[in-house]
């Protein structure tokens, strides 16, 4: 008989007692509650009752404010169906067990904690909100709660330090075909973790890897998907360069559903990898390859390289035609696209 996935739900402490106040005051009265009320209810300032509800919103929670007649509770956030997840995944080893968070730091930063302290391969951690989402390269990775997907898998697998990040590789793949079958739009890769829907990134893997004496110990796979995101829950900055699954279909996404597809895929790949290598998901991340042939600058510590992209050699190293024909090895970097 198949086990099934244990889910431990972490609750958060960390929304203030004050806040929990105020939306069960906005709970409680259904239509408008003037900031004035709410604020003698509680003994606190109607600035801080303003800074409470701009947090909460932060939260997920859609708060109509309006002047002279208060504040009105419209939608409370989304939670992921982590029961269903479970019973989908049964038997997996990438989730034998998963850790839910309503709002965290960041996934990734639990997840290695976690490691360290000796999780078993398959714990997932899960976030509907991150206070401090990370990215590649140091940036940040913002998603408003409930919209999106955050989560990250403890991997132990048997491989040499050398070949820890063709997971990345791999793991990307697997998340791109899991989307692809749960709402049929085409998803591409952008060297090395950039998930691509109509030209724009939908989503990022971040791989964190530690190990001893040429063996991986543990590696987090971190992914981060603009699941439900509307346009206008995008930062300013990113509103040409970023997209949802929901902004590419119009339509509202079961994230429980696509979690679960995703780590069935990643089931698949990451088995198959261990027992016969990567040749397999190179294959696939040169079929979804987004810069192949597109003129490309990538930053290198000693300075821009420009030229061609060439495809994806056998190591994942992304290879770049220079103006003089000659072809450069990519190990890692920040590609951007001239065209
Ligand atoms: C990138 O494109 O730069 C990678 C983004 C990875 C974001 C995910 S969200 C879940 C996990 N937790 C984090 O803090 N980061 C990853």
């Amino acid at each position: 008989m198949e086990s099934t996935s244990s889910i431990v739900f972490v609750e958060s402490d960390r929304m203030s007692q004050r806040k929990k106040n105020v939306i069960e005051i906005l709970r409680d009265n259904p239509g408008f509650v003037s900031g004035q009320s709410i604020s003698d209810t509680l003994g606190i300032s109607r600035n801080a009752v303003h800074k409470h509800v701009n947090s909460l919103r932060a939260r997920g929670y859609r708060i109509l404010g309006i002047s002279r007649r208060g504040y009105r509770l419209e939608e409370e956030p989304r939670r992921l169906a982590m029961p269903v997840v479970a019973k989908l995944t049964q038997g997996c080893v990438v989730a034998r067990g998963y850790r839910y968070h309503a709002e965290i730091e960041s996934t990734n930063v639990e997840a290695k904690k976690l490691a360290r302290e000796g999780a078993p391969e398959g714990t997932v951690v899960v976030a509907e909100c991150q206070l401090a989402g990370r990215g590649r390269l140091g940036r940040q990775w913002t998603s408003p709660a409930g919209k999106g997907l955050l989560f990250s898998v403890i991997l132990r697998p048997d491989l040499p330090m050398a070949d820890a990040h063709l997971l990345a590789l791999m793991t990307g793949d697997a998340v791109a075909e899991a989307i692809e079958g749960h709402v049929k739009v085409p998803v591409h890769l952008k060297w090395p973790n950039d998930l691509i829907i109509t030209n724009k990134k939908a989503g990022g893997i971040l791989l964190e890897i530690s190990g001893e004496q040429d063996r991986v110990d543990w590696i987090v796979a971190g992914i981060g998907i603009n699941v439900n995101v509307e346009f206008s829950e995008l930062p300013v900055s990113l509103r040409k360069t970023a997209t949802s699954l929901k902004m590419a279909t119009e339509k509202t996404v079961d994230r429980s559903g696509l979690l679960a597809r995703i780590l069935l895929t990643l089931e698949r790949g990451y088995t198959d990898c261990l027992t016969n290598g990567f040749e397999r998901p190179l294959r696939h991340f040169r079929e979804r390859d987004y810069l192949l042939h597109r003129s490309v600058s990538i930053q290198t510590r000693d300075g821009l390289v420009i030229g061609e992209a060439a495809g994806i050699d056998d190591r994942g190293s992304l290879l770049v035609e220079l103006p003089d024909r000659h072809i450069r090895r990519f190990h890692s970097g920040d590609v951007t696209l001239h065209q």
